[in-house]
């Protein structure tokens, strides 16, 4: 899907993007943003415009339909675009690579950030483009050519608000707890360090004590700062020789939520029985708990 995006993105001009953001400005009033919105906002000719949208409909960046008028709208292929576009424009992202993680609630990518000096060599970044609200879009897709609740426009702003969810937690933690550095975030995009290391549910480790026990003292930290993971497991943490680094925040709660207490102990929990079952190592989750909870 994204890759479609990529290999399509290298032929989008400037022209191509203004009808995809002219589409994304016109979702917020239309389902199916209306022809002449969008040549409105492009000012192409109608010819230029039938052309190119038909050329974006066939690459599928944008979604079509004839009745009961002609009108368009994106979905997120068309969003990855005017995101990485983003990225591209500022400097943070200047090629972006292949996909190295698919979630749940999202698509990752490795890309490359080009150094300030033109003699250093190239940063490896992560783009992590969030997906959520995905099922709900499908289940709501109806031909409707104007929605007062805005329903049509919910995968937008709930991706977006993941996404910003997920890059402010991370700028607020970040030289605090060991976690990813957030560089970029735009739309429903962040752009972050890669994570050091390999994923924690990947790895044999051969000081699985010394790991755990900076697994566990990083949660504390995170819990000192009133802020609890709440998905976190072997599948959202990473070790290298210097520790582990959290990853995955958006669903992040505060101590002041109603169900912190068990958010907490799912924390934990998830954690030690990872621990128990590939390396027999047995800790008390009550002590564990307790030990946390000292630093407030
Ligand atoms: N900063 C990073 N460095 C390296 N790999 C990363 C980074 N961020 C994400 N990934 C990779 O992408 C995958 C998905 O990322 P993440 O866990 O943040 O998304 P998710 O969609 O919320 O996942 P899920 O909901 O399935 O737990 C990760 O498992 C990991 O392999
Ligand atoms: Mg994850």
């Amino acid at each position: 899907m994204i890759d479609d995006v990529l290999r399509f993105f290298r032929t989008l001009d400037s022209k191509d993007l203004r009808i995809l953001t002219g589409i994304e400005i016109g979702m917020k009033n239309y389902e199916w943003v209306p022809l002449e919105e969008i040549r409105k906002y492009t000012k192409l000719s109608f010819e230029q415009l039938e052309y190119r949208l038909f050329k974006l409909f066939k690459s599928k960046i944008v979604v079509g339909t004839k009745s009961p008028y002609e009108g368009y709208q994106i979905y997120f292929d068309g969003y990855d675009a005017l995101a990485l576009n983003t990225f591209l424009k500022r400097g943070t992202v200047s090629a972006i690579g292949d996909e190295i993680g698919v979630g749940k609630e999202s698509v990752v990518h490795e890309a490359i950030q080009e150094p300030e000096l033109a003699i250093a060599d190239p940063i490896p970044v992560i783009i992590k483009f969030h997906r959520e609200g995905r099922t709900s879009f499908k289940r709501v897709k109806r031909v409707r050519d104007h929605l007062a609740d805005r329903e049509h426009f919910s995968w937008i702003y709930a991706a977006r608000l993941a996404a910003k969810r997920e890059y402010d937690i991370m700028q607020t933690l970040y030289g605090k707890i060991s976690i990813p550095k957030p560089l970029d975030y735009n739309r429903h995009a962040i752009v972050m360090a890669p994570a050091k290391g390999s994923i924690l549910v990947k790895t044999r480790l051969l000081e699985p004590e010394w790991v755990l026990d900076e697994i566990l003292s990083q949660i504390k930290i995170v819990y000192s700062e009133g802020i609890i993971h709440s998905d976190l497991s072997e599948y959202n943490i990473f070790v290298s020789d210097e520790g582990v680094e959290f990853i995955d925040w958006p669903q992040y709660v505060t101590l002041e939520h109603p169900h912190a207490d068990e958010l907490l102990e799912r924390d934990v929990f998830n954690v030690l029985t990872h621990f128990k079952r590939k390396y027999n190592l047995g800790k008390d989750m009550g002590e564990v708990i307790s030990q946390i909870k000292a630093s407030v």
